[in-house]
């Protein structure tokens, strides 16, 4: 199995019986052990059990890791490897995700406690990005350009960059690697992975599954660690042409400088503040569920969480009632049971945040109507489990509707006139995403051109493909993940000039 040779470097002496792994880094093919010697704990969120050991990475790793990238990107078999046979190695990788989906999905839960519900369905799903990008590999194209100049010939091809780095969080860690990996090989590059030292585990495993697919070694590398150990290097290094980046702003800001002083392209998914805006014309029932949808599913652990619930005031306090009602009602405990709808929150300084985040919500005078406090009841293990909590009464300017939480929190907007939610909707620094629930067509198409996000939906909530642009508006981000737009943003565009005779022309004038 995949992760036994993995763990090959297990300690001898195992006290926490067999279950207990040791994970190494993966450079140029092999498993490789931390130059430091040092590893650090995961655990498992639901139970609090550490289960497994990460290698902890350095500066010397990463640079190991970024000369097997480069290595590999400029000799041996990747370099010569036409885009079709790139495109088949994507494709066989998209048939082993496929054959390993339920595996993969439970290693998830084990590491980051999302509900198996979500992450078992993820795994099945993010096959497409590979299968997606793998037939786009060859279908990049450059132009024959009309030149005005008599006798040469110009043309543009499109290139890769060369290593990108991925760094990623730990909400959906197989899911937003896909989302970097899949365009960045399609266009020829190579990589070097940073997982978040919060769920190491899943990408590791899966370095066995690219190697099984035939690429070869170096193409993909992945070193572990911390961000200012491991992620901070690896971005600063000379050799990393590009650096594709999802988790908070601040870190996004951190490596936003660090890529402007060396003058690198960054893609940056930056999370967010969504407004969902409900009308008084919107169907009532499928709001409520798309309102719930949008914050409680993986317990308000997304970017595209609709943490600011934009309600028309003549619906406000029936649509709260309905609202508290349901959500109500959500069983709360093992996220490896199909009919939990609220899990653990993933790391114990996020379940600090989000305390902290309801303390302030109650300080700056919101009304908390549901939660508002540790899970404790049946079915809680461990400290990790906070009520789905709504505040009504908030105002756009109180911090609890300004700032990401990232956990099981909803603030109430009430609203009067289409002008007012638009409004209240873009007065936020950031940009992801945004909700609309209407029945009136022509709303939906006005709210949809001005609201200032990467991605609007209508009377749906969520929905995400391999084939649609995705990325932030403002402080959400830079570029696009998803799509066809997305290769090109791994790729970068030369102009040739071919003359079809030779002149020697006077050299001192411009031509
Ligand atoms: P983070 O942004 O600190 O970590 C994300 C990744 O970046 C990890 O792999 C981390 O090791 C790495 N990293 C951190 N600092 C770095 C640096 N200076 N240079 C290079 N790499 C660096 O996110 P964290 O601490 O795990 O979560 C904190 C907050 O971030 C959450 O409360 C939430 O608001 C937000 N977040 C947003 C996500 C999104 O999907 N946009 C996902 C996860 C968290
Ligand atoms: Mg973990």
């Amino acid at each position: 199995m995949a992760g036994s040779q993995a763990a090959s470097c297990s300690s001898p002496t195992r006290t926490m019986s067999d279950v207990m792994k040791t994970y190494q880094h993966y450079i140029n093919g092999a498993w490789v052990k931390p130059a430091s010697g040092q590893y650090f704990d995961t655990d498992n969120p639901y139970t609090g059990e550490v289960w497994a050991q990460i290698a902890k990475g350095n500066t010397e790793d990463v640079a190991r890791a970024v000369a097997a990238a480069k290595a590999a990107f400029e000799t041996g078999p990747w370099a010569e490897m036409r885009p079709t046979a790139r495109g088949k190695l994507l494709v066989k990788l998209a048939e082993i995700i496929e054959r390993e989906a339920e595996r993969l999905g439970e290693l998830e839960v084990r590491d980051n406690g999302k509900l198996i519900a979500e992450m078992g369905t993820q795994t099945r799903y993010l096959a497409e990005w590979y299968r997606y990008y793998g037939g786009l590999s060859d279908k990049v194209e450059g132009a024959v350009l009309p030149s005005d100049r008599p006798g040469i010939f110009n043309y543009t091809k499109h290139e890769p960059l060369g290593v990108v780095a991925m760094i990623t969080p730990w909400n959906s860690p197989l899911l937003l690697l896909a989302w970097k990996l899949a365009p960045a090989l399609a266009a020829g590059n190579t990589a070097v992975v940073k997982p978040s030292e919060f769920t190491s585990a899943s990408t590791l495993e899966f370095m066995e599954l690219v190697k099984e697919a035939g690429f070869p070694d170096g193409v993909v590398n992945c070193v572990t660690g911390f961000g200012l150990d491991t992620g901070a290097p690896l971005v600063e290094h000379p050799d990393v042409a590009k650096v594709a980046f999802t988790g908070s702003d601040l870190a996004g800001q951190k490596i936003y400088e660090a890529a402007a002083k060396k003058i690198m392209p960054v893609t940056l998914e930056l999370g967010g503040k969504s407004p969902n805006i409900v009308f008084e014309d919107a169907d009532f029932e499928a709001a409520v569920m798309g309102a719930i949808s949008g914050i409680f599913a993986a317990t308000g652990q997304t970017c595209i969480a609709g943490s600011r619930l934009l309600v028309q005031r003549s619906i406000h306090d029936s649509f709260v009632k309905r609202l508290v009602e349901v959500a109500g009602e959500a069983k709360i405990g093992d996220p490896m049971s199909m009919d939990t709808h609220v899990g653990p929150v993933t790391t114990p300084p996020q379940y600090k945040k989000i305390l902290h985040y309801i303390n302030v919500a109650r300080e700056d005078g919101a009304t908390c109507v549901l939660g508002g406090k540790p899970y404790t009841g049946d079915g809680a293990k461990g400290d990790r489990f906070v009520e789905p909590t709504i505040f009504t009464g908030v105002s756009n300017e109180m911090r609890i509707a300004q700032e990401e939480v990232f956990g099981p929190i909803l603030s109430v907007i009430p609203f009067d006139t289409e002008e007012d939610a638009i409004r209240i909707g873009n007065d936020i620094l950031f940009g992801l995403a945004a909700g609309v629930w209407t029945s009136d067509i022509g709303r939906a198409f006005r709210m949809s051109d001005k609201l200032k996000a990467g991605t609007v939906w209508v009377n749906t909530y969520r929905a995400v493909s391999f084939m649609t642009p995705f990325g932030g508006f403002k402080r959400s981000g830079q570029g696009r993940e998803s799509g066809q737009e997305a290769i090109k943003e791994f790729m970068q565009v030369k102009s040739v000039w071919i003359a079809q005779q030779t002149t020697a022309a006077n050299p001192f004038i411009m031509r």
